[in-house]
Parts: structure tokens; sequence; C-alpha cells
């Protein structure tokens, strides 16, 4: 099957040499107005706090970067020559925690990581959602959720928000390109139907009286405690209960979600791996000069950053990526991807770095 090449990289371009200034969100933001009817995904958004993009990718060319991503796990370090990779052998791939998530080595700037994060149905997904083609993008984890793991416990369900309660309403989309069939057995992302609308009622009425809240390791996070999940379940959202629903999904298709909406993922039961790429994207506009820096500095180094695409986080290189038994291992200082990054024009532009004024570089 053909496949469709993306567009060949621009040339080089220099940070803060075009003063690029981003175009602002327009009206047609998602809940900028109360009374919003767009006729596609974004109605979804609205009512039930995610959506599923069918397609947004090519199959052909999901499939080839779930191809790439195995091709990655079995050439890994050591030369290109990988350590021997076995699905069933944790030592001979990466560090992927329980989560499946693979974050470091400079994964999150490898070919197939950022060819997916360039696909113009994922981009002009986000680019409808905030009503602005001027974004940045997250340089954010892969997935790579291998079944039939022994060396880690069961994953535990982590119910969580990705966003500061104290700072509500619609704030970000976050997103997953799924690269393989994803059935019911095949683990992933599973989310809290309707409750982004009643999020700010919860942390009124129930969370800032909490007495045994879950540890949060940024602001920008809030765990579920069980009694929070039991409050949750009481409620409805206006077509019923807010229910708990599992993506089911093919390759090529992007799962989008509020960051209000309470979720997490799934490991897979059967003997099917669960790949996925989490891509984020904000408005350009909507972050600050120093973020834009700092943006800079994680892209140099390709460093990852969680899902926020103005870099509010960016991962430690110096902190070790230790394996189960507590080993570290061997690569984990090697922050380099396999090749150097290739960017399209509107890739560079998701880093941000046009968008630095000439005066801060
Ligand atoms: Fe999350």
């Amino acid at each position: 099957m053909a496949i469709d090449p993306l567009p060949t990289p621009p040339p080089e371009a220099k940070p803060g040499s075009g003063n690029l200034v981003p175009k602002p969100s327009g009206p047609n933001k998602l809940f900028a107005r109360p009374d919003q009817k767009f006729g596609d995904f974004r109605d979804d958004i609205l009512r039930d706090g995610y959506a599923v993009v069918k397609g947004a990718v090519p199959r052909a060319r999901a499939e080839s970067y779930a191809e790439s991503m195995w091709t990655y796990l079995e050439t890994f370090k050591n030369g290109g020559r990988g350590l021997g990779f076995r699905r069933d052998d944790p030592p001979t791939s990466p560090v992927i925690n329980e989560k499946g998530m693979c974050s470091g080595y400079g994964v999150n700037h490898e070919d197939f990581a950022w060819s997916i994060r360039q696909e113009p149905g994922v981009v002009d997904a986000f680019a409808q959602v905030f009503d602005t083609d001027d974004l940045l993008v997250s340089f954010d984890a892969v997935n790579m959720a291998l079944p039939g793991r022994k060396d880690l416990p069961a994953n535990r369900p982590w119910p969580h928000q990705d966003q500061d309660p104290a700072r509500p309403g619609f704030r970000c989309l976050q997103g997953i390109v799924n690269l393989l069939p994803n059935g019911p057995d095949d683990g992933g992302l599973i989310v809290c139907r309707g409750a982004h609308l009643v999020s700010e009622k919860f942390h009124r009425e129930f969370a800032a009286h909490e007495k045994d809240p879950v540890f949060r390791w940024t602001p920008e996070w809030y765990g579920f405690s069980e009694a929070g999940l039991k409050w949750l379940e009481g409620q409805r959202d206006g077509q019923g209960k807010c229910e708990w629903v599992k993506f089911e999904c093919e390759p090529g298709d992007l799962l989008v979600w509020d960051s209000r909406t309470p979720h997490y993922n799934l490991s897979p039961q059967g003997d099917r791996a669960r790949f996925a790429m989490y891509t984020c994207y904000m408005p350009a506009a909507d972050a600050s000069q120093a973020d834009l820096v700092r943006k800079k500095a994680a892209f140099e180094q390709t460093l990852g950053t969680t899902h926020w695409p103005n870099a509010v986080h960016v991962r430690d290189h110096n902190a070790p990526l230790k394996r189960q038994d507590g080993t570290t291992c061997p690569y984990s200082a090697d922050n380099s991807p396999t090749r150097p990054v290739r960017l399209t024009e509107r890739g560079f532009k998701l880093t941000g770095i046009p968008y630095i004024a000439a005066a801060t570089t």
C-alpha cells in the first residue's frame, strides 16, 4: 500500500529570526460560548469531555509508525544492535513503566514521534479546537505497553485530572494517537464521561474539604481518592450518570480529552501490545516568552516534557532511569535519539522556537 510521504523538511530556520507573532485563539475556541455547535467531534468534547477523531492518521502510516516502534525496541542503543529485545524480558528494552510509558533516551524526539506530531490530521484537529493554526506541541512520552510483563506489579488505576483545580475552566486538550488495533482486552485509555462538566462543583463541594487527598506531585494534577470517586459516581452530566468508558479504536485514530475529564490507562490483558503517542497542542499565543525559551532548551537537548505544550515540566536528564529491580539502565544518561530531529515547516513552528522574540534569544 502506498504511504503518502510527509513534506520534506524546510531549510534550516534560525530561532527568533522571523519574530513570528502567533495568532491567538479566535471566537470559535471550544467552550468560548455556551451555545456552540460544530457538527463534528468538537460537539462530543463539549458534551462528553472526550472524542475520537477516526482516521486522523492514514491507517498505513499509523501502522508504519508502530513498526518503527518495534524497530526502536529491537535496535535500542548498543550501536543500533539492540539488547536482544524480547517483549517478555524488560532488561532487553528501554525502561518502560507499568503504565506503558517510555520517556528519556531522547525517545520523545525519535523520527516516529515527530512524524506523528506533524501529521496534518492530528494538528488540524487541535487547530479547530483552539481556532488558531499557531500551536505548540508537547514533547510527551511514547506509550509502548507490552503484554505479558512479569517484572512489574499490575498497573493500578490512578484516576486523575491533568490540570490545577485552582484554575478551572477549559485550559487543555490532551491527545493520543493510537497505533495498533485496540479492543476491550488491549488496554488503553479510560475516561469518566461528562465529568468535565462537574469538575468545578467537585472541587468546590468535595475536594476543598477532602480529609485524605492523594499526593499531588505538581499543582497541575489532581488524583481522585476512593471518596472522590464515590462523589463522582452520584453525579449526572445531563445524559445520565458520569460513567467510565474505555476507548476502542483502530490504528490512526486520534483520542482527545479535556484535561478536566478524569482518566487513566489500562494494561493489555491479552497478547497484543498497545502502542500510542501522546500528542497535546496549545495556542502558541498562550505561552510566555520564558515558556518558549525553556521549551527551546528542552528541544535542543532532546528532553521530554509532560503533556503541557508550554513545557511546564521538563524531564531532568540527570534523573536515573530505574528498572523494576532497582538497577539503573546502562543507557540512562544517553539522551540522544537515533537520528537528529527532522522537521517540516509546521513542525518547526510547533517547537515554539520561531515565536521567540529576537531580543530573548
Ligand atoms: Fe493524565
